[in-house]
């Protein structure tokens, strides 16, 4: 098996997985949970998200978040952004990065940000650019690459429209986010196929939601195809509110457990993110349902130090 010697990791759970809590999390304790993120070797963390909040009232606290954290030099700090609104906010903030996001599917573009993809395309392509005018770079993110909960399996050749359209606008990097969790490593491979003829690998990355438990398959496959950036979320915390059924995203500790385990370089030390990891669990209350958190807790280490 070819493998790379290194992997970038980017942490998501901060937004991906805090917003799908219904409980609040109180500003101060994402603040400390994340400053302990930064100490863990990480080199991105998405904090949080500068949507309309009366859609997901978890993030309303964006702004006190970005701006109450101890910034670590090493860290790209980034947020998810869907409008020019939210731009302005995320600015204002101190956002390292800009996470623009759609879906290759209609069904769940709708459900997720109220416009048709061929309406979000002028509201991405204004706020690409305003953001690079501001120094910033920007993440794209497409949804639903292999399947939509409201429009069944998505045919990889409207992920390839989608991307083209991101990296016109001149997006940095790509996630294609599957975001129900429902694929399987072939699927992977075509949608891949597809993709790596007309993007640079380097320029990808993948965002799997862990629902059936093959996001640690479908991970090697992608790295067999050349992919060195992945997202994870620690504790495996996840969701997307709009798209129903969809759970975690795969757990940053599992990842990097296989990672080390195969060889390959993160940057990132496990024992510090299952500090960190158990940090969230006791905020929130309830066991994380990672591999890697249910062996501690099997082995009586509920708290490490
Ligand atoms: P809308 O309600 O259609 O927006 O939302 P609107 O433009 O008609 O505005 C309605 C009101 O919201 C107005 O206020 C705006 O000012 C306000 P009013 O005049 O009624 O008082 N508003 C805002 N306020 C603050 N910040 C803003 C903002 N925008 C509008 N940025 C919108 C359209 C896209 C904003 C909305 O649909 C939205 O916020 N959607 C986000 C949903 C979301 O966060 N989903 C989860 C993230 S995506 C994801 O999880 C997938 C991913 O992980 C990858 C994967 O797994 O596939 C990335
Ligand atoms: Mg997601």
């Amino acid at each position: 098996m070819k493998l790379p010697k290194n992997v970038t990791i980017k942490e998501v759970a901060p937004r991906d997985g805090l917003q799908n809590e219904k409980r609040l999390v109180l500003s101060d304790d994402k603040i400390s949970w994340i400053n302990t993120l930064s100490e863990t070797g990480l080199s991105y963390i998405e904090v949080s998200s500068f949507v309309n909040p009366k859609w997901i009232p978890q993030l309303a606290d964006a702004s006190d978040v970005l701006k109450g954290i101890k910034r670590n030099k090493g860290v790209t700090y980034a947020a998810l952004v869907p409008n020019i609104k939210g731009l302005d906010r995320a600015l204002e903030a101190g956002v390292d990065e800009v996470s623009v996001f759609m879906s290759a599917s209609e069904g769940h573009n709708r459900s997720n940000i109220n416009k048709s993809i061929k309406e979000t395309y002028p509201v991405l392509e204004e706020v690409v650019k305003e953001a690079k005018m501001a120094g910033k770079t920007v993440r794209g993110y497409i949804s639903t690459v292999i399947a939509c909960p409201y429009d069944g399996y998505v045919a990889p050749f409207h992920v390839r429209e989608v991307a083209e359209r991101l990296f016109s606008m001149g997006i940095d990097e790509l996630s294609l986010g599957e975001t129900i969790g429902v694929g399987v490593p072939n699927q992977v491979e075509n949608l891949l196929d597809e993709l790596l003829p007309h993007f640079n690998a380097s320029q990808l990355a993948m965002h799997f939601h862990d629902t059936r438990g093959t996001a640690l398959a479908n991970i090697v496959k992608s790295l067999e195809m050349g992919i060195t950036t992945f997202d994870s979320a620690l504790g495996g915390l996840g969701g997307c509110p709009y798209a129903k059924g969809a759970s975690g995203n795969v757990a940053t500790e599992d990842l990097l457990y296989m990672l080390h385990e195969m060889g390959i370089e993160t940057g990132v030390d496990l024992k510090s993110t299952l500090k960190s990891a158990q940090l969230i669990e006791r905020t929130l209350g309830r066991s994380l349902k990672s591999r890697q958190m249910e062996i501690l807790r099997a082995e009586g280490k509920e708290r490490i130090s």
